[in-house]
């Protein structure tokens, strides 16, 4: 209760114009017990003061969030939970390790193709250290002006010190290393010297969690700065059930075979499958229905991997074709009638014409006329 009103003076200080004496009950403020200023930041997320901005953009750097247990669950291998688990001890249990002589710095790379769950894994270790979480995008740091980098990652940096917080670099490598890109070499070394010494001179009480899809990118030497590397690969089969059963929750079709749907969406990933299930879910909440209808569920999942395939399925007749590649056993001429609303007839035209997904249609719109000859 102090704190919360300590914090309310600052802010009444503050805008009277007495920005002096509101910094001075920030900073005693930012030195409280962490249960102390966590309590505090959950009223008042305002109460850190003014944030970072690029001077070239004007936008703000960093973005400051309280996630919960609630809505950040990630489902991740049994591995990677365990590691994620050993990570959350270690950050909790600090000062006992670090007695001990034990201490690792709470420092996490996660790493993994996109739409696999990093941001939020990141969430969940904010919620789970029950602190708050400030995201960077790294590459809003990369400013244009000479040298404004490496004022942004200090600004950052110094912001991030003001109470116990987990400080999420997303995007890592726009930052960490970028070598061969177009951009001046000097600049660029002195960016990776700037975010050492800035990473080195964090406290232990803030937690830093870095992302990227590119480790291999990576410095060695910022690579090396993490005690914690977790990959996150591509859902395997088990994996692809759990998230389609947590996703469909009580809208999963009733006739759904659920090994069969982890078999069909090999090569999907935790995103991919939390969008066709929102969809799913939505049209059977429009349409007045209790659950996803199986076929339409399957219908998305088919032309959304078709699109991460780089498939360009423009037109009703290439869908029809690729779906019948995809999955025969579902996708059956009657199905596709019933799907499309089409006749039998149609379909089978369709169907026959036994091109890939991407020829053109052209030819089927005009069904009696004779391919054009070469000239
Ligand atoms: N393993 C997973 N468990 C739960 N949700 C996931 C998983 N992977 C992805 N998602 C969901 O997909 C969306 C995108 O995930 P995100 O964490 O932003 O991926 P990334 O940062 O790796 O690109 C999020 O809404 C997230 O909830
Ligand atoms: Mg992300």
């Amino acid at each position: 209760m102090a704190t919360s009103y300590a914090g309310l003076l600052a802010d009444k200080l503050e805008s009277d114009g007495e920005k002096q004496q509101a910094r001075l009950i920030r900073e005693r403020l930012a030195r409280a017990p962490m249960a102390v200023a966590s309590a505090q930041g959950a009223g008042h997320g305002h109460l850190l003061g003014q944030m970072p901005t690029d001077n070239d953009s004007r936008l703000n750097t960093v973005d400051y969030s309280q996630p919960t247990l609630d809505n950040s669950e990630v489902l991740l291998p049994d591995a990677i939970e365990a590691r994620l688990h050993e990570f959350i001890q270690c950050v909790e249990h600090h000062d006992a390790l670090q007695s001990a002589g034990a201490s690792v710095a709470s420092r996490i790379l996660i790493y993994g193709p996109p739409g696999t769950g990093k941001t939020q894994t990141a969430r969940w270790i904010a919620s789970r250290l029950k602190r708050p979480l400030l995201t960077v995008r790294c590459d809003t740091l990369v400013s244009s002006l000479l040298g404004q980098t490496s004022r942004n990652l200090r600004r950052v940096f110094d912001y991030a010190q003001q109470l116990p917080c987990v400080l999420f670099l997303d995007e890592f490598d726009a930052l960490a290393g970028a070598r061969g890109n177009e951009r001046d070499v000097g600049e660029l070394q002195r960016v990776v010297i700037a975010l050492l010494q800035n990473m080195d001179a964090l406290p232990d009480s803030t937690v830093l969690v870095a992302s990227t899809n590119h480790e291999q990118l990576l410095d060695p030497a910022i690579d090396r700065r993490f005690p914690f590397h977790i990959p996150l690969p591509l859902p395997d089969a088990a994996l692809r059930e759990a998230l389609w059963r947590k996703l469909l929750g009580r809208f999963a079709p009733e006739d759904l075979d659920w090994s069969e749907l982890a078999a069909l969406s090999d090569g999907a990933t935790g995103a991919t499958i939390e969008h066709v299930s929102q969809d799913a879910k939505r049209k059977a909440v429009l349409a007045g229905q209790a659950n996803a209808q199986k076929l339409d569920l399957l219908r998305r999942l088919g032309l959304t991997l078709a699109l991460a395939k780089g498939e360009r399925l423009t037109t009703t007749e290439q869908e029809i074709r690729w779906l019948r590649v995809w999955a025969p056993k579902h996708f059956t001429l009657r199905a596709l009638v019933a799907l499309y609303n089409l006749s039998m007839r149609q379909v089978q035209n369709t169907l026959n014409e036994n091109k890939g997904p991407r020829d053109g249609i052209k030819e089927k719109a005009q069904p009696g006329k004779k391919k054009r000859q070469p000239q």
